[in-house]
Protein backbone atom coordinates (compact mmCIF):
# COMPACT_ATOMS: atom_id res chain seq x y z
CA UNK A 1 0.00 0.00 0.00
CA UNK A 2 1.60 3.21 -1.27
CA UNK A 3 2.06 5.97 1.79
CA UNK A 4 -0.42 8.48 2.92
CA UNK A 5 0.38 12.63 3.00
CA UNK A 6 0.29 14.13 6.37
CA UNK A 7 0.27 17.72 7.11
CA UNK A 8 0.84 19.22 10.22
CA UNK A 9 -0.02 22.89 10.90
CA UNK A 10 0.64 25.34 13.70
CA UNK A 11 1.53 22.62 15.93
CA UNK A 12 2.30 23.69 19.69
CA UNK A 13 3.38 21.02 22.66
CA UNK A 14 4.07 22.09 26.04
CA UNK A 15 4.81 19.69 28.84
CA UNK A 16 3.19 20.14 32.10
CA UNK A 17 5.21 22.49 34.18
CA UNK A 18 7.52 23.26 31.35
CA UNK A 19 8.68 26.96 31.07
CA UNK A 20 9.18 27.23 27.22
CA UNK A 21 7.41 24.85 24.53
CA UNK A 22 8.85 21.75 23.26
CA UNK A 23 7.34 21.90 19.89
CA UNK A 24 7.04 25.61 18.33
CA UNK A 25 4.09 26.73 16.44
CA UNK A 26 5.38 23.96 14.02
CA UNK A 27 4.02 23.24 10.19
CA UNK A 28 5.11 21.05 7.51
CA UNK A 29 3.61 19.50 4.63
CA UNK A 30 4.41 16.39 3.43
CA UNK A 31 3.47 14.48 0.49
CA UNK A 32 2.78 10.91 0.09
CA UNK A 33 5.62 8.38 0.06
CA UNK A 34 8.13 11.33 0.85
CA UNK A 35 11.09 10.07 3.21
CA UNK A 36 11.57 12.85 6.32
CA UNK A 37 14.59 13.18 8.42
CA UNK A 38 13.92 15.53 11.68
CA UNK A 39 17.66 16.53 12.45
CA UNK A 40 18.86 18.74 15.48
CA UNK A 41 20.54 18.76 19.10
CA UNK A 42 19.44 16.79 22.07
CA UNK A 43 16.01 18.57 23.46
CA UNK A 44 14.91 20.32 20.41
CA UNK A 45 11.92 18.63 20.41
CA UNK A 46 12.15 15.89 17.36
CA UNK A 47 10.98 12.82 18.73
CA UNK A 48 7.90 15.06 20.55
CA UNK A 49 6.88 16.19 17.02
CA UNK A 50 7.48 12.80 15.87
CA UNK A 51 5.21 11.55 18.33
CA UNK A 52 2.11 13.99 17.87
CA UNK A 53 1.78 12.61 14.09
CA UNK A 54 0.58 8.67 16.28
CA UNK A 55 -1.09 11.07 19.15
CA UNK A 56 0.98 9.03 21.59
CA UNK A 57 1.65 13.43 22.11
CA UNK A 58 -1.39 15.60 21.92
CA UNK A 59 -0.56 18.80 21.25
CA UNK A 60 -2.03 21.77 22.73
CA UNK A 61 -3.07 23.72 19.23
CA UNK A 62 -2.28 22.76 16.12
CA UNK A 63 -3.72 20.39 13.36
CA UNK A 64 -2.52 16.79 12.08
CA UNK A 65 -3.94 15.44 8.81
CA UNK A 66 -2.76 11.87 7.48
CA UNK A 67 -4.35 11.69 4.03
CA UNK A 68 -6.19 14.55 4.74
CA UNK A 69 -8.20 12.99 8.03
CA UNK A 70 -7.85 14.99 11.40
CA UNK A 71 -6.12 12.11 13.30
CA UNK A 72 -8.40 13.01 15.94
CA UNK A 73 -10.97 11.61 14.07
CA UNK A 74 -9.71 7.91 14.93
CA UNK A 75 -9.30 6.16 18.19
CA UNK A 76 -5.62 6.03 19.28
CA UNK A 77 -5.47 2.38 18.85
CA UNK A 78 -7.19 2.92 15.28
CA UNK A 79 -4.50 5.48 14.36
CA UNK A 80 -1.53 3.33 15.70
CA UNK A 81 -2.71 0.32 13.87
CA UNK A 82 -2.22 2.24 10.81
CA UNK A 83 1.34 4.14 11.87
CA UNK A 84 4.33 2.21 12.23
CA UNK A 85 6.47 3.11 14.78
CA UNK A 86 10.28 1.59 15.68
CA UNK A 87 12.50 3.27 18.66
CA UNK A 88 16.23 2.76 19.47
CA UNK A 89 15.25 0.01 22.38
CA UNK A 90 13.53 -1.94 20.22
CA UNK A 91 11.11 -2.81 22.87
CA UNK A 92 10.76 -6.33 20.93
CA UNK A 93 8.45 -8.95 23.56
CA UNK A 94 10.81 -10.69 25.01
CA UNK A 95 9.12 -14.18 25.76
CA UNK A 96 7.62 -14.34 22.01
CA UNK A 97 9.11 -15.74 19.00
CA UNK A 98 10.07 -12.99 16.13
CA UNK A 99 7.58 -14.61 14.38
CA UNK A 100 5.16 -13.65 17.05
CA UNK A 101 6.66 -10.48 17.65
CA UNK A 102 6.14 -9.47 13.69
CA UNK A 103 2.34 -10.54 14.45
CA UNK A 104 1.73 -9.06 16.68
CA UNK A 105 -1.04 -5.90 14.52
CA UNK A 106 -1.81 -8.49 11.75
CA UNK A 107 -3.09 -10.64 15.23
CA UNK A 108 -4.81 -7.80 16.47
CA UNK A 109 -6.54 -6.57 13.17
CA UNK A 110 -7.73 -10.60 13.08
CA UNK A 111 -5.35 -11.99 10.09
CA UNK A 112 -5.95 -15.39 9.34
CA UNK A 113 -3.12 -17.42 10.68
CA UNK A 114 -2.11 -18.35 7.24
CA UNK A 115 -2.15 -14.80 6.12
CA UNK A 116 -0.08 -13.50 9.39
CA UNK A 117 2.41 -16.25 8.77
CA UNK A 118 3.14 -15.61 4.71
CA UNK A 119 3.21 -11.88 5.95
CA UNK A 120 6.33 -12.88 8.80
CA UNK A 121 8.15 -14.52 5.85
CA UNK A 122 8.03 -11.80 3.22
CA UNK A 123 8.52 -9.19 6.00
CA UNK A 124 12.15 -11.14 7.01
CA UNK A 125 13.00 -11.26 3.56
CA UNK A 126 12.49 -7.99 2.99
CA UNK A 127 14.97 -6.82 6.54
CA UNK A 128 17.17 -9.26 4.64
CA UNK A 129 16.69 -12.15 7.51
CA UNK A 130 16.07 -15.54 6.45
CA UNK A 131 12.71 -16.96 7.39
CA UNK A 132 13.84 -20.25 8.51
CA UNK A 133 16.60 -19.18 10.43
CA UNK A 134 14.85 -16.55 12.53
CA UNK A 135 10.96 -17.00 13.01
CA UNK A 136 11.66 -19.22 16.10
CA UNK A 137 14.34 -17.19 17.61
CA UNK A 138 13.73 -15.36 21.13
CA UNK A 139 15.01 -11.77 21.43
CA UNK A 140 17.69 -12.72 23.70
CA UNK A 141 19.01 -14.71 20.79
CA UNK A 142 19.59 -11.94 18.19
CA UNK A 143 22.15 -9.17 17.64
CA UNK A 144 21.51 -5.65 18.19
CA UNK A 145 21.55 -5.22 14.41
CA UNK A 146 18.89 -8.05 14.09
CA UNK A 147 16.83 -7.04 16.88
CA UNK A 148 16.68 -3.67 14.93
CA UNK A 149 15.30 -5.07 11.81
CA UNK A 150 12.80 -7.29 13.64
CA UNK A 151 11.76 -3.93 14.82
CA UNK A 152 11.55 -2.71 11.94
CA UNK A 153 9.81 -5.98 10.31
CA UNK A 154 7.02 -5.45 13.14
CA UNK A 155 6.14 -1.95 12.09
CA UNK A 156 5.87 -2.73 8.90
CA UNK A 157 3.27 -5.64 9.62
CA UNK A 158 0.10 -4.29 8.98
CA UNK A 159 1.17 -2.73 5.73
CA UNK A 160 1.10 1.05 7.59
CA UNK A 161 1.01 3.92 4.90
CA UNK A 162 3.30 6.35 7.79
CA UNK A 163 6.41 4.51 9.58
CA UNK A 164 7.52 6.37 12.29
CA UNK A 165 11.29 5.65 13.50
CA UNK A 166 12.83 7.79 16.42
CA UNK A 167 16.90 7.61 16.25
CA UNK A 168 16.49 3.33 15.31
CA UNK A 169 19.79 2.73 14.81
CA UNK A 170 21.19 4.89 17.70
CA UNK A 171 22.49 1.71 19.72
CA UNK A 172 24.22 -0.30 16.54
CA UNK A 173 27.85 0.31 15.67
CA UNK A 174 29.05 2.16 12.82
CA UNK A 175 29.53 -0.46 9.81
CA UNK A 176 25.58 -2.32 10.67
CA UNK A 177 24.09 1.13 11.12
CA UNK A 178 24.98 1.95 7.30
CA UNK A 179 23.80 -1.56 6.30
CA UNK A 180 20.55 -0.48 8.17
CA UNK A 181 20.14 3.01 6.69
CA UNK A 182 20.77 1.30 2.96
CA UNK A 183 17.95 -1.21 3.87
CA UNK A 184 15.64 1.10 4.95
CA UNK A 185 16.29 3.07 1.67
CA UNK A 186 15.89 -0.30 -0.31
CA UNK A 187 12.27 -1.16 1.77
CA UNK A 188 11.38 2.60 1.33
CA UNK A 189 11.59 2.26 -2.29
CA UNK A 190 10.24 -0.70 -2.40
CA UNK A 191 7.20 -0.06 -0.50
CA UNK A 192 6.33 3.89 -1.31
CA UNK A 193 5.90 4.76 2.83
CA UNK A 194 5.59 7.52 4.48
CA UNK A 195 8.44 7.33 6.47
CA UNK A 196 9.69 10.38 9.51
CA UNK A 197 12.78 9.47 10.71
CA UNK A 198 14.85 11.44 13.41
CA UNK A 199 18.21 11.22 14.32
CA UNK A 200 20.77 13.76 15.66
CA UNK A 201 23.19 12.45 13.10
CA UNK A 202 23.91 14.82 10.07
CA UNK A 203 25.88 12.29 7.90
CA UNK A 204 23.12 9.77 8.76
CA UNK A 205 20.45 12.60 7.79
CA UNK A 206 22.29 13.22 4.45
CA UNK A 207 22.57 9.93 3.43
CA UNK A 208 18.74 8.65 3.81
CA UNK A 209 16.64 11.50 3.60
CA UNK A 210 14.42 12.65 0.50
CA UNK A 211 14.27 16.20 2.81
CA UNK A 212 15.62 17.33 5.17
CA UNK A 213 13.74 19.18 8.57
CA UNK A 214 16.09 20.94 10.57
CA UNK A 215 14.88 21.70 14.67
CA UNK A 216 16.24 24.14 17.10
CA UNK A 217 14.16 24.64 20.07
CA UNK A 218 11.10 23.63 19.26
CA UNK A 219 11.61 24.75 15.50
CA UNK A 220 11.76 24.05 12.09
CA UNK A 221 15.36 26.22 10.85
CA UNK A 222 15.45 24.85 7.43
CA UNK A 223 13.20 22.04 5.47
CA UNK A 224 14.78 21.25 2.09
CA UNK A 225 16.52 18.56 0.25
CA UNK A 226 19.95 17.32 1.78
CA UNK A 227 21.80 18.61 -1.46
CA UNK A 228 19.99 22.60 -0.75
CA UNK A 229 20.77 22.19 3.41
CA UNK A 230 24.44 21.23 2.53
CA UNK A 231 24.90 24.06 -0.14
CA UNK A 232 22.80 26.69 1.61
CA UNK A 233 22.03 26.58 4.54
CA UNK A 234 19.33 28.75 5.58
CA UNK A 235 20.91 30.45 8.72
CA UNK A 236 24.22 30.05 10.66
CA UNK A 237 22.65 28.16 13.05
CA UNK A 238 22.41 25.06 10.49
CA UNK A 239 25.99 25.89 8.71
CA UNK A 240 27.21 25.43 12.62
CA UNK A 241 25.50 22.15 12.45
CA UNK A 242 26.85 20.81 9.95
CA UNK A 243 30.20 22.68 10.24
CA UNK A 244 30.04 20.45 14.27
CA UNK A 245 29.99 17.21 11.99
CA UNK A 246 32.50 18.29 9.59
CA UNK A 247 30.64 17.81 6.87
CA UNK A 248 30.89 20.93 5.57
CA UNK A 249 34.80 20.60 5.97
CA UNK A 250 34.81 17.27 4.24
CA UNK A 251 32.76 18.26 1.22
CA UNK A 252 35.44 20.97 0.89
CA UNK A 253 38.62 18.13 1.01
CA UNK A 254 37.10 15.47 -1.11
CA UNK A 255 37.29 15.68 -4.87
CA UNK A 256 34.95 14.43 -7.47
CA UNK A 257 37.35 11.81 -8.39
CA UNK A 258 36.43 10.28 -4.66
CA UNK A 259 32.71 10.44 -5.80
CA UNK A 260 32.70 8.86 -9.50
CA UNK A 261 30.20 7.08 -11.13
CA UNK A 262 30.39 5.75 -14.11
CA UNK A 263 27.86 6.07 -16.92
CA UNK A 264 27.28 3.45 -20.41
CA UNK A 265 25.18 6.60 -21.69
CA UNK A 266 26.85 9.31 -23.10
CA UNK A 267 26.20 12.06 -20.10
CA UNK A 268 24.11 14.31 -22.84
CA UNK A 269 24.45 17.83 -22.14
CA UNK A 270 25.56 17.41 -18.32
CA UNK A 271 27.80 20.27 -17.15
CA UNK A 272 31.38 19.40 -17.38
CA UNK A 273 33.79 19.73 -13.83
CA UNK A 274 37.56 18.64 -13.45
CA UNK A 275 37.95 15.25 -11.50
CA UNK A 276 40.42 17.32 -8.85
CA UNK A 277 37.63 19.85 -8.28
CA UNK A 278 36.00 19.79 -4.48
CA UNK A 279 33.06 18.15 -3.81
CA UNK A 280 31.80 22.12 -2.46
CA UNK A 281 32.32 23.08 -5.67
CA UNK A 282 30.28 20.19 -7.52
CA UNK A 283 27.41 20.82 -5.18
CA UNK A 284 26.95 24.18 -5.84
CA UNK A 285 26.74 23.03 -9.74
CA UNK A 286 24.50 20.56 -9.14
CA UNK A 287 22.39 23.37 -7.13
CA UNK A 288 22.98 25.24 -10.10
CA UNK A 289 20.07 22.54 -11.64
CA UNK A 290 21.83 20.00 -13.02
CA UNK A 291 20.98 16.25 -12.03
CA UNK A 292 24.68 15.07 -13.08
CA UNK A 293 28.23 16.26 -14.03
CA UNK A 294 30.11 15.14 -16.62
CA UNK A 295 33.91 14.44 -15.12
CA UNK A 296 36.45 16.14 -17.45
CA UNK A 297 38.58 13.87 -19.53
CA UNK A 298 37.01 10.76 -17.88
CA UNK A 299 34.63 9.00 -20.70
CA UNK A 300 31.77 8.57 -18.93
CA UNK A 301 32.09 9.02 -15.97
CA UNK A 302 30.13 11.66 -13.56
CA UNK A 303 29.14 13.04 -10.55
CA UNK A 304 25.81 13.01 -8.97
CA UNK A 305 24.09 13.82 -5.69
CA UNK A 306 23.78 10.66 -4.70
CA UNK A 307 27.54 9.32 -5.64
CA UNK A 308 28.15 12.73 -3.27
CA UNK A 309 26.26 11.47 -0.60
CA UNK A 310 27.88 7.91 -0.85
CA UNK A 311 31.73 9.45 -0.72
CA UNK A 312 30.32 11.32 2.22
CA UNK A 313 29.59 8.55 3.98
CA UNK A 314 32.77 6.38 3.07
CA UNK A 315 34.95 9.13 4.88
CA UNK A 316 32.38 9.28 7.84
CA UNK A 317 32.37 6.05 8.62
CA UNK A 318 36.53 6.02 8.27
CA UNK A 319 36.63 8.72 10.23
N1 LIG B 1 7.35 13.48 28.86
C1 LIG B 1 7.94 14.68 29.01
N2 LIG B 1 7.61 15.49 30.04
C2 LIG B 1 8.17 16.71 30.20
N3 LIG B 1 9.09 17.23 29.36
C3 LIG B 1 9.47 16.47 28.33
C4 LIG B 1 8.92 15.16 28.09
N4 LIG B 1 9.49 14.65 26.99
C5 LIG B 1 10.36 15.59 26.54
N5 LIG B 1 10.35 16.69 27.33
C6 LIG B 1 11.11 17.93 27.13
O1 LIG B 1 10.71 18.48 25.89
C7 LIG B 1 11.83 18.96 25.15
C8 LIG B 1 11.92 18.24 23.80
O2 LIG B 1 12.17 16.86 24.06
P1 LIG B 1 12.28 15.78 22.89
O3 LIG B 1 12.33 14.46 23.54
O4 LIG B 1 11.22 16.03 21.91
O5 LIG B 1 13.69 16.16 22.27
P2 LIG B 1 14.58 15.41 21.17
O6 LIG B 1 14.90 16.42 20.13
O7 LIG B 1 13.92 14.17 20.74
O8 LIG B 1 15.90 15.08 21.99
P3 LIG B 1 16.90 13.78 21.92
O9 LIG B 1 17.75 13.97 20.70
O10 LIG B 1 17.69 13.90 23.19
O11 LIG B 1 16.04 12.55 21.86
C9 LIG B 1 13.03 18.76 26.05
O12 LIG B 1 13.29 19.96 26.72
C10 LIG B 1 12.60 17.68 27.01
O13 LIG B 1 13.22 17.84 28.26
MG1 LIG C 1 14.37 12.12 20.98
Amino acid sequence: MPGASVSIRDVVVTYPGADRRAVDDVSLEVPAGEFVVFLGPSGCGKSTLLRTINRLVVPDAGEIFVDGNDVRGASPETLRRGIGYVIQAVGLFPHMSVAKNIGVVPELLGWEPARIDARVDELLALVALDPARYRTRLPRELSGGEAQRIGVARALAAEPRVLLMDEPFGAVDALVRTSLQDETKRIHRALGTTIFFVTHDVDEALRIADRIVVMNAGKIVQADTPLHVLARPATPYVEALLDTRDTVRRLSLLRVSDALSQSERSPGDAPAIAADATLREALALLLAGSTQLAVADRNGAFVDFASIRAALAASAAAA
